[in-house]
């Protein structure tokens, strides 16, 4: 059987990750691979309804609630999900994960990074992505494409979402192996064809 992979796609909102992620999983399917998409949050079933809160309860949300929602979705997408499927051979890729929580919860608003990191690693089981592609992109133009339709999150402002970006940014200097940071304001295509590259690199050295 293959060995299974997991990887994650992190970026600010409306850097164009999800595209490339369902590009990827195409790619990935013609080369006769074993491919599961997720998200975080809301994969399926109760992961769902968390993002529906998540995204568009109206009252007023604690900033640590707003934390343990994002955990409490993190752990069911990794033990109904993401596990069963790797210890499968497939190969997962996953719309946001744990360096959400660090860019969003812990930079974005300002909750303890070492805290957040302990509650990452208790929502996963100690499991971390095989590879992380942060898609890095100026807010402006992020917000750009997002648009006049923002959900809870994507209102936060424009110096939430600098110090969003400066977390992911940190994150890819601190763990360089696993985290591959792209432009994500080239192309569509140039964009995909770096994924592949490092993909197929990851690949080869399993
Ligand atoms: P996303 O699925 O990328 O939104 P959309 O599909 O609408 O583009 O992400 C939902 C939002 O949740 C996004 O603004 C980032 C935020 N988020 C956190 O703040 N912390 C987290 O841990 C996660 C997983 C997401």
């Amino acid at each position: 059987m293959e060995k299974g992979l997991f990887i994650t796609f992190e970026g600010a909102d409306g850097c164009g990750k999800t595209t490339q992620m369902e590009l990827l999983a195409e790619y990935l399917k013609n080369n006769e691979k074993d491919v599961l998409l997720t998200r975080e949050p809301g994969g399926k079933g109760l992961g769902e309804k968390v993002r529906e809160i998540l995204l568009n309860y109206n009252g007023p949300v604690s900033d640590r609630c707003e934390s343990f929602l994002f955990l409490a979705d993190r752990a069911q997408n990794i033990d109904i999900i993401v596990n069963p499927a790797v210890s499968q051979g497939k190969i997962v890729l996953c719309d946001r994960h744990i360096d959400s929580t660090v860019a969003y919860q812990g930079y974005g608003r300002g909750l303890d990074i070492e805290r957040i990191n302990k509650l990452n690693d208790i929502a996963t089981n100690g499991k971390k992505p095989d590879l992380t592609f942060v898609f890095d992109i100026d807010v402006e133009t992020s917000m750009k494409r997002v648009g006049k339709e923002k959900d809870r999150m994507e209102s936060a402002g424009i110096d939430f979402h600098n110090r969003v970006r400066e977390g992911y940014l940190e994150l890819a200097k601190q763990e360089p192996k696993r985290i591959k940071v792209l432009d994500a304001t080239k192309s569509i295509e140039d964009i995909h064809n770096k994924v592949i590259e490092i993909i197929n690199e990851k690949l080869k050295n399993l």
